[in-house]
């Protein structure tokens, strides 16, 4: 399989030159060569372009884009665009349009309408990858695949009849032994739980997707059913990345993730594995004070699914979405930085949507590379800048980003902890993960996202933030870094059911009582507003979470003998219980932290963490809010990323050369990063 990108840094994005007219090329591409951009991503929209009426091909303008990008040097990311099929589609295939849990049926007129268990659209579909992988397999302009785009985003789940027979299916392979359904209801029902409310199934035929009821769904068909939702669209992937490797080998083939901060359908641990190269969409999210944190936890969650490797920004943006309830501008300097962000933690290629911004259509008001006002603009000199920081930076390219902390987190654990029959509401999986990411960030550590089954004994600190649902096999991975030598932290809600999401009798949190030495006789969640204290023993661990505060949730809990208590709670219901534990194991310790902390909280326990783990931040000292990242190549050379997001510029004391201005930096004379500025230091000797 041929290395994507390669051994540069690229810049590039979607590019749709079908919006334009045909002498737009000459434009787009002789400003292509200006901004430096090295990647294009082509085709993702134009199914009702390249088959205008069924069975009728058209590439003959795909053709001279290819052939245009390819003289100037542009590496094309061609889709298979199958992301939207045009109206005809519609017309010819009525039961193909996605039903709604309250069995509605869409229609065109949108994007993405497609059912992901309808036959039609995979036939259809795959008779398009057909035709365009043997046409351009050979051309010279083709570096990477792209599979639809953002599956799930709008067609994640369909609730007609034709995906509920393909959920049943789904289920008997899950359930059922082969040629025994009888035998495969019965364990369905018993990993459903349908003795409860009288749900028990005696008929395959009943079985349906959780459709709009009186009540609360079925947790576990819940449960069941979004990973069905999730496999439902890889298969789609999967059969269109399997014609690609037949008519295309050797050319590698993605799909565009959507790691951030709201899109929870699909289980990317299990999609990972499936890609050739990694790649993600990412957009700020403008209602976050702190959206440069979700941005940097994106990213090293994303280069976590890359099990560590380089890989593709595949779209973010130059300035204002449209999506959002306010769309705000970036101001100047933002999207170099946010671009280096990404960059900082592995991504060797930084895409946008899209290369010039639309005149008509459902995101004409978008940001692009190119924006409406021309290229006398502000934002263009950014992007013809950012074109010249990339190719000053091309060394770092196939380096490796250095984590000593592993965030553990899992889509199932997020499904359940969401679900809707959970003890809070106000507790929300994300609000965790980001809570004790943002904790690690601010003390300055490397920090990559992992699968709770991944081998986490390299890692200095385990962070496992509200990880409800575990596998057994996840918890004895989480148990082996204690084990080996790490500090591992678990916190409240962890542990609690099992795969089938069935409690683990006998106290939470289950999967972890043996491994934190602490037993939870019930929980005791905390009303909007309300908030409990914590108090710490004399000779604490970490004596500053005398006074801190806890919100959302607090509990019932025992420490066993030998378990330390480092703070317990000072008021609330749970009153002179422990909050926050530490159990000694082999070389390493397994904490457990019982309610959620604010921020001074969190800083706390990971400063502590830090400190018994030997974990350095990358550059000590920095003052808050500026961000330091290393990425180190196979030959031991080492970069440090430097960004400020305080907008006062930070004095940093690296010894190297910043390849951003080309500046030498020293002890007498410490790198100067610009208010809102970015550096890139290669660090002498290294
Ligand atoms: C996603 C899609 C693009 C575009 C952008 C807008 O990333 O892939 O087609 O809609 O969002 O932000």
């Amino acid at each position: 399989m041929r290395a994507w990108p390669g051994d540069r840094l690229l810049l590039g994005g979607d590019y749709n030159p079908e919006q334009w007219p045909e002498e737009t090329l000459d434009d787009d591409v002789e400003r292509m060569r200006e901004a430096g951009v090295g990647f294009a991503t082509v085709g993702v929209f134009a199914w009702a372009l390249l088959e205008p009426d069924p069975g009728r091909y058209e590439t003959a303008w795909l053709d001279r884009v290819l052939d245009r990008l390819h003289a100037a040097d542009v590496v094309v990311d061609l889709a298979t665009a199958t992301a939207s099929p045009p109206p005809w589609f519609a017309r010819l295939h009525p039961e193909a349009m996605p039903v709604s849990r309250e069995g509605l049926r869409l229609s065109h007129g949108s994007r993405q309408t497609w059912c992901p268990s309808s036959p039609a659209f995979r036939e259809r579909s795959l008779a398009l990858v057909d035709v365009l992988a043997r046409r351009y397999a050979g051309h010279p302009a083709l570096g990477m695949w792209h599979v639809g785009n953002e599956f799930g985003c709008h067609n994640l789940m369909c609730f007609c009849d034709t995906s509920a027979a393909h959920f049943r299916g789904w289920l008997q392979g899950r359930y059922g032994t082969p040629g025994d359904l009888a035998a495969g209801l019965d364990r369905l029902n018993e990993a459903w739980g349908t003795t409860f409310w009288s749900q028990r199934y005696t008929s395959w035929d009943d079985v349906v997707p959780p459709r709009l009821t009186t009540a609360i769904p079925n947790p576990t068909a819940e449960l069941d059913w979004r990973r069905f939702c999730s496999d439902a669209s890889l298969e789609q992937h999967l059969a269109e990345r399997d014609l690609l490797h037949e008519l295309s080998p050797g050319v590698p083939v993605t799909t565009n993730f959507m790691v951030g901060f709201s899109f929870e359908g699909l289980d990317y641990h299990r999609w990972a594995p499936h890609q050739d190269v990694v790649s993600n969409d990412h957009y700020l999210a403008a209602h976050l004070p702190d959206a440069h944190v979700e941005l940097a936890m994106s990213a090293d969650v994303t280069r976590g699914h890359a099990g560590g490797q380089p890989w593709v920004l595949m779209e973010h943006s130059t300035s204002a979405v449209n999506w959002q309830p306010v769309n705000t501008a970036k101001p100047p300097g933002q999207m170099l930085r946010d671009s280096l962000a990404h960059v900082a933690r592995g991504a060797d290629a930084v895409g946008f949507f899209q290369w010039r911004a639309s005149r008509a259509g459902a995101e004409k008001y978008h940001s692009a590379l190119l924006p409406h006002a021309g290229t006398d603009t502000r934002r263009w000199r950014e992007v013809v800048e950012l074109g010249r920081v990339l190719a000053a930076c091309r060394e770092v390219a196939g380096s490796r980003t250095v984590a000593d902390v592993a965030l553990v987190h899992d889509y199932e654990a997020m499904w359940t902890t969401d679900a809707a029959s959970t003890p809070s509401q106000l507790h929300r999986y994300r609000d965790e993960l980001r809570a004790w990411y943002g904790a690690a960030w601010r003390a300055g550590l490397g920090v990559q996202g992992e699968h709770p089954e991944a081998d986490l004994t390299g890692y200095r600190v385990v962070l496992v933030p509200s990880l409800h649902l575990v596998s057994d096999a996840g918890a004895a991975s989480i148990a082996d870094a204690a084990a080996a030598g790490a500090q591992v932290l678990v916190t409240y809600f962890s542990g609690t059911v099992d795969p089938g999401d069935h409690i683990r009798l006998g106290g939470y949190p289950g999967a972890f009582r043996d491994l934190l030495g602490v037993r939870v006789e019930e929980f005791a969640p905390l009303l909007p507003g309300a908030e409990v204290g914590l108090r710490t023993p004399a000779g604490s661990a970490v004596p500053q979470l005398d006074r801190a505060r806890g919100s959302v949730w607090s509990e019932w809990l025992r420490a066993a003998p030998g378990t330390d208590v480092v703070a317990d709670f000072a008021d609330g219901p749970t009153a002179g219980d422990p909050a926050l534990t530490r159990r000694r194991v082999g070389d390493g310790a397994a904490w457990y932290c019982a309610t959620r902390l604010a921020p001074a909280g969190t800083d706390a326990v990971v400063g502590a963490l830090a400190e018994a783990a030997g974990a350095r931040p990358v550059v000590p000292g920095l003052p808050a809010g500026v961000d330091a990242v290393r990425r180190r190549g196979d030959d031991g050379a080492s970069w440090v990323f430097v960004l400020d997001h305080t907008g006062a510029g930070a004095s940093v004391p690296l010894t190297g050369t910043d390849l951003v201005t080309g500046r030498n930096c020293s002890p007498g004379e410490p790198l100067e990063v610009a208010p809102g500025g970015v550096a890139v230091v290669r660090e002498a000797g290294s």
